[in-house]
């Protein structure tokens, strides 16, 4: 058996709670994986696991944790402009940032310090500052384990959206990224037109991308907590998009309300939901409401992850009671999931 089994996942998992997988499966070339398929597609529950930084395991993974170990960045094409990079799945994604801007290839330096791996960053499509990772992304590579497939989609195939793709809606377990091509352009062309940034820039195109990285840097450490240092999986929820009826409604009761325009409604800043309804900073147990950022959760030491579950149905029930607006986690939630039976929380 290839398989590993009752895995420890405690130490791949940022929120650092403690979970087994019951079969386990690290590979190092798409070559092993395909040789793999057959076992691997007669498993009914299949999770891709990456930097493990936007999941909360509620308890021991019933199936098959799938690890992909595949490494390598090199540049396809380029010109006098531009750089076509193709980069394997399990790269850091803040260290592949890093390499690209300090190497003189554009275009990512607004996602820098985002936790997690290359391949996990099409299937939410991660986006910080005004960037998504669907502005720069050429292509994905992976195996669809539904046909056996090696299969590449393209950008417009990958049907991005706000934290969202068609990996992501296909479910866990369909498709493993094995590879991400990106279009890095060798102009600087900064993005410094979200507020954070337009306000020690200006709107101005001709900041160094160094520069904007840095600054990225330095936003995101001032509010963010570091994984290594409070175990937490970034913003616990999404921002709620809802009607211009209900957000001129919610305007009126509460005049301070943080919300951008989307398409025909608006995006209302999560953050800002649970600040105003007093939790920010707020603890129980061993877990808590990050206190500079209430959209992220953290872990104080807990090792039980329903714990941070509960607390985050807390947030939502009371934001759906103050606002009447559903919070829906950004984060995924895996494990067979019983309630806590803990008292005093
Ligand atoms: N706000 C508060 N109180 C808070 C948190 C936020 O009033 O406790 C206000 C802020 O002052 C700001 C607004 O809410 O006016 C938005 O806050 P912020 O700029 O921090 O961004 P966000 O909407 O909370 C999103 C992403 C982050 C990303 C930042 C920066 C989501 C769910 N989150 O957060 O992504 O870094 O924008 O672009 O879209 C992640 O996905 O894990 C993540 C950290």
């Amino acid at each position: 058996m290839v398989f590993e089994q009752q895995k420890q996942l405690d130490l791949l998992n940022t929120f650092k709670v403690s979970a087994r997988a019951q079969y386990f499966y690290q590979f190092s070339s798409v070559e092993q994986l395909m040789g793999e398929l057959d076992k691997i597609r007669s498993f009914d529950n299949r999770l891709v696991l990456g930097g493990g930084s936007n999941i909360l395991f509620v308890g021991d993974y019933l199936g098959l944790v799938l690890y992909p170990q595949l490494f390598g960045i090199d540049i396809i094409e380029e010109t006098d402009k531009h750089v076509c990079v193709s980069v394997g799945a399990s790269e850091n994604w803040h260290e592949f940032v890093v390499t690209m801007t300090e190497q003189g290839f554009y275009g990512l330096e607004n996602l820098a310090l985002i936790p997690g791996t290359v391949g996990a960053s099409p299937v939410q499509n991660i986006g910080a500052y005004g960037v998504e990772v669907k502005d720069v992304l050429r292509l994905v590579e992976c195996v669809d384990l539904n046909s056996g497939e090696l299969l590449t989609f393209s950008n417009h195939e990958c049907e991005f959206d706000y934290r969202d793709s068609r990996f992501k809606k296909a479910g866990q377990g369909r498709y493993i990224v094995t590879r991400v091509e990106f279009n890095l352009t060798k102009t600087p062309q900064t993005n410094t037109s979200y507020q954070p940034l337009s306000s020690i820039f200006g709107d101005s195109a001709h900041v160094s991308p160094l520069k904007v990285l840095k600054k990225v840097c330095e936003i995101r450490q001032a509010k963010l907590p570091e994984p290594k240092v409070l175990p937490n999986a970034g913003s616990f929820f999404k921002n709620p998009v809802v009607t211009k009826q209900k957000y001129e409604q919610l305007k009126e009761s509460f005049p301070k309300l943080i919300a951008y325009p989307v398409g025909g409604g608006f995006k209302l800043a999560a953050g800002w939901l649970i600040d105003n309804a007093g939790l920010k900073g707020m603890q129980k147990g061993r877990v808590g409401i990050h206190k500079h950022q209430a959209l992220v959760l953290v872990n104080l030491g807990e090792s039980d992850g329903r714990l941070i579950w509960q607390l985050a149905k807390e947030v939502q029930s009371k934001v759906a009671s103050m606002y009447g607006v559903d919070l829906e986690p950004e984060v995924r939630i895996e494990g067979k999931s019983i309630e806590p039976t803990v008292q005093g929380v």
